[in-house]
């Protein structure tokens, strides 16, 4: 039983297969293929467009959502094996997952990190141990990466530029007053990799650099596809000739749980904002990001309402795409 928990786990092929797929679904969004399947959506953490965008594809095919919130409306959860169960949790994820699992066909889980002790949040322990003992697939909604959402990245940028191989593609760390999860720039990298983008990663400082499993990866599919892998600091360097730039915030790992460290490094790149400046720089390049995002922090207004910007095409490629996954994952 394969689960669609990282990109990491499926091949290229694969992953353009459901792509293609999600082309199809586009083009024809109404059918049965989820009918009288169960698809159980877990959010220990809020949603706009993952939520909504899930609840409507499973019933444009024909499939019945149930939404649970643990700890608001379904009961609070423990994960570590012998938990001594004496705090809020009301029931493990054993049994948690092995019941939904008679009920539905898929599971679908999103867990951000606790943000304490990134040697913890990195194992990314709640969706592994939901697909360790569910007896269905498991679908990841975000937790360390997002896979989702790369998929919707890839859609938007293959509809907007045809094929990937040999153009550039820039990650730009941008500031915002709180740390974010690592989870969206871990995933851009994985996929502009994956699919033959010369990648490159600006960052303020060294210490933004991505955690080593997901840098590996990255460099690993670059050389594979015989790309390159950049690392930089300079802004008016990396937007030179860039046919993408994806925007995302994160906190450095090394400050992990320690943010008030962070803050004044944080405060001083205000400057990384995507601005007209920078995006002329580009080759024409295209704009996009995860969402949500604040206007005029991450990226000026001028940038999110250019016709270069790709946020709402890519937002709606998260119906179709996760269409294509649950319709690979449920239909056997
Ligand atoms: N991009 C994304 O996952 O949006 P939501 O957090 O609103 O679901």
């Amino acid at each position: 039983m394969k689960h669609f928990i990282t990109t990491a786990d499926w091949s290229r092929a694969e992953l353009q297969a459901m792509l293609d797929e999600a082309k199809r679904l586009k083009a024809a969004p109404i059918n049965q293929t989820l009918a009288h399947k169960k698809i159980a959506l877990i959010f220990f953490n809020p949603s706009l467009r993952t939520r909504t965008s899930f609840e409507v594809g499973i019933f444009e095919m024909g499939g019945h959502a149930v939404v649970l919130q643990p700890g608001s409306g379904s009961w609070p959860m423990a994960f570590e094996p012998g938990a001594v169960m004496d705090g809020v949790a009301e029931e493990h994820v054993k049994e948690a997952a092995r019941v939904l699992s008679r009920y539905c066909d898929l599971i679908a889980v999103r867990a951000f990190p606790k943000f304490q002790d990134w040697a913890e949040d990195r194992q990314d322990l709640v969706i592994k141990a939901f697909a360790e003992h569910a007896t269905v697939p498991v679908i990841n909604m975000e937790t360390i990466t997002h896979p989702c959402q790369e998929m919707a990245l890839m859609m938007a940028l293959q509809e907007h530029m045809g094929a990937t191989d040999g153009k550039k593609f820039v990650l730009t760390w941008t500031y915002h007053p709180k740390p974010l999860n690592t989870a969206v720039a871990n995933s851009g990298l994985l996929i502009a990799s994956k699919f033959g983008f010369d990648v490159t990663l600006l960052c303020p400082t060294p210490e933004y650099a991505l955690d080593p499993r997901y840098m590996d990866l990255a460099r690993a599919y670059t050389q594979a596809n015989g790309r390159s892998l950049t690392i930089s600091h300079d802004p008016q360097e990396a937007y030179q000739g860039a046919h993408v730039v994806y925007a995302k915030s994160w906190g450095a790992l090394p400050y992990f749980g320690r943010w008030d460290e962070e803050k004044p490094i944080r405060d001083a790149h205000k400057h990384f904002i995507v601005d007209e400046a920078k995006m002329a720089l580009t080759d024409n390049g295209y704009f996009s990001h995860c969402l949500p995002a604040r206007r005029n922090v991450k990226a000026t207004d001028a940038v999110f309402d250019s016709p270069n910007s790709l946020i709402i095409d890519e937002a709606e490629n998260r119906l179709h795409v996760q269409k294509a996954i649950m319709a690979a994952l449920a239909v056997k």
